[in-house]
C-alpha cells in the first residue's frame, strides 16, 4: 500500500456576515469543507476544521440598526442561526468562531501589533477619499466602478452600490508586497485552487497594488486599534484573523497553533479570493507569520440554470433540500454535481433523477439485496467464502486496492465529484457482478457458490460503507451498522483485506438506506 501524508490537517470556511440567514451557497460551502475534513480523519490525519461567524463591519451595523436592535443583540442572534446550520448538516467542525468573542479582539489587535513591530513602516496614518461598497466591505477605485441605469448611482464590480467616504485612517503598505506575493505564488502553485483563480489573481498583483485602508472612523461597531481606539479595525483584517485566533494566536506556542499553522485549506467563495490571497498573506508576511499552503475558491450554487437572489424569488434554503431529499442525498447531490471550483447547477428533476439512479437504484440496491438473501438464506450470518473465481478476485482487488489510492488523489485536491464517480464505479460492478452470478440461481444449483458470491458482495459493500462516509455520514454508518462493523474499523486503513468480514458473523435485518423518490410527489 502507498504511503500517505499523515500529518496534522487544519481546514476552514469562511466566517459568514451576520446580516442575513444562511443560504444554500453557504450550505454549500460548509458541506464541502465538511466532506474534506472528514476524509482527512478518516485518512488517519488529525484535523481541526474552523467555522463561524463574522460580525463586526458597517453592513452587519447597518442592518442591525434597520432591525432596531443593538449589533450585539442582533449578533447573537443570527449567529446561532449558523451555528444551528451546522447541526443541520451533520457539520463535523471543532470549533465555532465569533469576531465578537473575547479572544478573537486579542488576536486581532495582537496582529495589528504584530505588524508594527516587525514593519514598523507597513501601518501608517493618513486621510482615505474614495469610494467604499459597505456590501463588499470593499475599497474600490474610481476606474474599476460602473455608473447604474439611473445615470448617477456608482457601481463596483460586483454590482453593489458605492459611496463616497472621506475620514481619518490607517493604512497598510500593500504596495510593497506586490514582488513578495508574486514570488510566493511562483514558489507554491498550490497557493491558489484551481488554476483560473491563480492567473486571474497574479494578473492583478502585476498591474501594481495600492496600499489599503485598515481601520475605519465614521462608526464604531469593530475591534478598536491598539493605542487609538477612535479607529476600528477594517473589517477583513479583523475576520482574517479568525483563522489563526482559533489555534490561541498571539501565543504561537499554543499546542494547536504549533500543530496546525499554516493552515492547509482555507475554503472560500470566488468572490472574496483577493482578500484571501492578497490582503491575507501580505498581512502574515508583514507580521512575520507563515501563510497559509492553498486557498480554495468554489463557485456558486444556480438554481434551475439561473442565480439564486431574493428578487427572482428562487432562493432555496437548506432546510427545503433536507426536507424534499434527506440530508445525506443533499450533501451527496452537491458533491456529485459540482466539479472543482465551477459553478453548479441545481434542478429538482436532475436532483431526484441522480438520488434514484445512484443512491436508491445503485448503492441503496446493491446492499439491499445482497445482505437480504445473506439474512435469509444463511441464517443471518455471513457466510463462508470458498475457493475464488477470477471475477470474484477482479472485485475484490478493486475494493481492498485500487480504491482507496484512486479517492485519495482526487480528494487531497478537492475534487469530491470525480472521487464519488470512482466509488460509483465499484457500486456499478459489484451491481453487475450480482446479475452476472445471480446467486438467487446458485441456491438450488450451487450453494456453496452462492455463499462464496454472497461473501464477496458483504465485502465490497463493507469497503463502499468505509468510502461513502464522508459525504454521506449517516447512510455509510448505517451499512456499517447493519455489517456489525466495530466503530475503531471503519477508517481507510480498515479497507484492505486485512479486515475483511469474518465468517460467522450475525448481521442485523438490513434496511434500505437511501429510499427510491417519487418522481411527481416530491416537489420543492
Ligand atoms: N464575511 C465574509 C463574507 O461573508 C467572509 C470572511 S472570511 C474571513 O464574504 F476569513 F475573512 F473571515
Amino acid at each position: 500500500m502507498s504511503s500517505h501524508d499523515t500529518s496534522p490537517f487544519y481546514i476552514t470556511t469562511a466566517i459568514s456576515y451576520v446580516n442575513g440567514k444562511p443560504h444554500l451557497g453557504h450550505a454549500y460551502e460548509q458541506i464541502l469543507t465538511d466532506v474534506m475534513a472528514r476524509f482527512q480523519r478518516l485518512d488517519g490525519r488529525e484535523v481541526m476544521f474552523l467555522t463561524g461567524t463574522d460580525e463586526h463591519g458597517q453592513k452587519v451595523a447597518k442592518t442591525a440598526e434597520t432591525r432596531g436592535m443593538e449589533p450585539q443583540a442582533f449578533c447573537d442572534e443570527i449567529s446561532e442561526s449558523f451555528r444551528d446550520m451546522t447541526t443541520q448538516l451533520n457539520i463535523s467542525n471543532d470549533d465555532f468562531i465569533r469576531t465578537t468573542e473575547e479572544r478573537h479582539y486579542k488576536a486581532s489587535q495582537a496582529i495589528w501589533t504584530a505588524i508594527k513591530e516587525n514593519n514598523p513602516d507597513d501601518i501608517y496614518l493618513g486621510k482615505y477619499d474614495g469610494w467604499y461598497s459597505v456590501r463588499d466591505e470593499a475599497y474600490f477605485a474610481e476606474d474599476e466602478l460602473t455608473t447604474a441605469e439611473d445615470g448617477k448611482t456608482k457601481l463596483a464590480p460586483t454590482g453593489a452600490e458605492v459611496e463616497w467616504v472621506e475620514e481619518p485612517c490607517y493604512f497598510f503598505k500593500l504596495s510593497a508586497y506586490g514582488d513578495k506575493l508574486l514570488e510566493y505564488y511562483d514558489a507554491n502553485p498550490d497557493f491558489i485552487q484551481p488554476e483560473a483563480r491563480r492567473n486571474e489573481i497574479k494578473a492583478f498583483v502585476k498591474r501594481g497594488l495600492q496600499d489599503i485602508s485598515i481601520s475605519r472612523t465614521t462608526f464604531k461597531w469593530g475591534v478598536p486599534v491598539p493605542n487609538d481606539p477612535d479607529h476600528v479595525m477594517y473589517v477583513w483584517l479583523d475576520a482574517l484573523t479568525n483563522y489563526i485566533t482559533a489555534l490561541g494566536y498571539p501565543d504561537t506556542n499554543d499546542e494547536k497553533y504549533e500543530k496546525f499553522w499554516p493552515a492547509n485549506y482555507h475554503v472560500i467563495g470566488k468572490d472574496i479570493i483577493r482578500f484571501h490571497c492578497i490582503y491575507w498573506p501580505a498581512f502574515l508576511m508583514a507580521a512575520n507569520l507563515e501563510v497559509p499552503h492553498t486557498v480554495f475558491a468554489h463557485g456558486f450554487i444556480n438554481v434551475e440554470g439561473q442565480k439564486m437572489s431574493k428578487s427572482v424569488g428562487n432562493v432555496i434554503a437548506p432546510q427545503d433540500l433536507i426536507d424534499a431529499y434527506g440530508l445525506d442525498q443533499t450533501r451527496y447531490l452537491l458533491m456529485r454535481e459540482v466539479s472543482h471550483g465551477n459553478d453548479g447547477n441545481f434542478s429538482h428533476e436532475h436532483a431526484v433523477q441522480r438520488i434514484n439512479s445512484d443512491l436508491a437504484n445503485g448503492l441503496g440496491n446493491l446492499a439491499q439485496r445482497s445482505l437480504s438473501m445473506i439474512y435469509k438464506n444463511c441464517d443471518g450470518a455471513i457466510p463462508e467464502a470458498g475457493a475464488l473465481s477470477d471475477e470474484d478476485q477482479v472485485l475484490l482487488t478493486h475494493a481492498y486496492e485500487k480504491l482507496l489510492p484512486a479517492i485519495r488523489g482526487e480528494a487531497n485536491n478537492m475534487r469530491f465529484n470525480r472521487m464519488l464517480e470512482l466509488i460509483w464505479r465499484l457500486v456499478i460492478d459489484a451491481n453487475g457482478y450480482i446479475d452476472a452470478q445471480a446467486p438467487w440461481g446458485l441456491k438450488k444449483t450451487d450453494p456453496e457458490r452462492m455463499k462464496t458470491v454472497l461473501y464477496v458482495l458483504a465485502d465490497v459493500i463493507r469497503v463502499l460503507g468505509i468510502a461513502v462516509q464522508s459525504v454521506t455520514p449517516e447512510a455509510g454508518a448505517k451499512i456499517l451498522n447493519q455489517l456489525k462493523i466495530a466503530e475503531g474499523e471503519r477508517s481507510f486503513a480498515n479497507m484492505s483485506k486485512d479486515y475483511a468480514l469474518k465468517s460467522g458473523t450475525e448481521i442485523d435485518q438490513p434496511e434500505g438506506v437511501f429510499p427510491r423518490l417519487d418522481t411527481k410527489e416530491e416537489a420543492t
